[in-house]
């Protein structure tokens, strides 16, 4: 089975950017750690970082009828981007939002997301282990239907 991993803008700041809040592993950790779980599950693992959402939007539509499900941390998008939420349904894949920091903790404009009533689940605030959690339960959601 496919896995997507798609990262919003910033998020390739991991490690250097805000560290109290994001943490000091880099994204190229987050990604390694992540591939080498995904290998147990015998999971196949894409990832794109991009601070395009039109890139981001783009890959998603690639995505269709190939990746059994996203991983997505679409970051300053979640609070802005119609298009993102738009992408993902028109493709039809399900996914799972993830947000290192807690947002509901942090700025309120932070609480509104245009993607998590469309999401099958939402983590935040587990810090980078998020993404672990989030692909541990895709791992279980796709051998339940195998
Ligand atoms: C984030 C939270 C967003 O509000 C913020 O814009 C980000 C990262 C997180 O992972 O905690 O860039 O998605």
């Amino acid at each position: 089975c496919k896995v997507l991993l798609l990262n919003g803008p910033n998020l390739n700041l991991l490690g250097m950017r805000e560290p109290e809040i994001y943490g000091s592993q880099t994204l190229a950790d987050v990604v390694e750690d992540l591939t080498r779980l995904a290998e147990t599950f015998e999971l196949d693992l894409d990832h794109l970082q991009s601070n395009r959402e039109y890139e981001l939007i783009e890959k998603i539509h690639q995505a269709m009828g190939q990746v059994d499900y996203i991983i997505i941390n679409p970051a300053a998008f979640t609070h802005t981007s119609v298009a993102l939420r738009d992408a993902l349904l028109g493709v039809n894949i399900p996914f799972f939002e993830v947000h290192i920091s807690n947002v509901h903790a942090r700025e309120s404009f932070r609480h509104h997301s245009y993607l998590s009533d469309k999401a099958t689940g939402v983590i935040c605030g587990f810090g980078t282990q998020g993404y672990e959690f989030a692909l541990r339960a895709v791992a279980s959601k796709l051998k339940n239907e195998t």
